[in-house]
């Protein structure tokens, strides 16, 4: 048992996908896994484990923003050696060709979190996807028809700015696809622990068109963003 998730050794599998929202872990374990088993209900931040197409897989909810998914990443590194993980979420479009309901892999993350410059002060990593796991996910994603974006995104701290903020106008100048809140620390983490890792995520609203997802809409990219990432893995 770790300090947040109270799994025994064993009980979490190698590969584990990683949802914002903990109900959303719920809904991919009891929807696409099969034989799910819950192994966290700390703080309701829900874990299982199950399997698709025979491969054993793990669903943890993270919480939203780098802090909170920095706790359960490192706790699945540290104390149950996972091997790959792969954050699965949406994100807010900061280019005119991404459209909302499209599929970004995420292949670097850059961020306004203070987390790495304590890590590195006055330097700056660069934190980026898993290539192999990158391009796997690509080949499936293309396969399927899926509209699919791969570059760089941005991890934010703040998902309320205030009114008068300009600051994403650079990255998006800078071409940034879209932004979120967690890649850049599950990349860090990962590269630390030399794991794999990846965030996937669907495009639920635009900071170009202002556009928004409706909930059912959400609930389609959602399924096929998951379908991607289980069929990638389990190949
Ligand atoms: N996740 C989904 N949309 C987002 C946005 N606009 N900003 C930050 N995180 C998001």
């Amino acid at each position: 048992m770790s300090t947040h998730i109270n799994a025994k050794l064993g009980d979490i599998a190698d590969i584990v996908l990683l949802p914002g929202d903990p109900m959303r872990a719920k809904y991919i374990a009891e929807t696409f896994l099969e034989k799910p088993q819950c192994y966290n209900t700390v703080r309701g931040m829900f874990g299982y484990t199950g399997t698709y197409n025979g491969v054993r897989i793990s669903v943890q909810g993270t919480g939203m923003g780098m802090p909170s998914l920095s706790i359960y990443v490192n706790e699945l590194l540290r104390f149950y050696d996972v091997k790959t993980l792969i954050r699965v979420g949406s994100c807010g479009a900061m280019q005119p060709e991404v459209k909302i309901r499209d599929i970004i892999l995420a292949q670097a993350a850059c961020t306004t979190s203070n987390m790495n410059n304590r890590r590195f002060p006055n330097t700056s990593f660069a934190p980026i996807a898993t290539f192999d796991l990158l391009y796997r996910t690509y080949q499936e994603g293309t396969a399927k028809g899926y509209p699919i974006h791969v570059g760089n995104i941005l991890s934010e701290d703040s998902f309320y700015d205030d009114a008068n903020s300009n600051r994403n106008q650079q990255f998006i100048d800078y071409g940034i696809l879209a932004v979120e809140m967690e890649a850049a620390e599950l990349y860090t983490l990962a590269a630390k622990y030399h794991a794999d890792a990846l965030c996937v995520l669907t495009v639920s609203d635009s900071l170009v068109t202002s556009e928004e997802t409706s909930a059912e809409e959400r609930e389609k990219t959602f399924n096929e963003m998951i379908t991607l990432v289980l069929d990638t893995v389990s190949a």
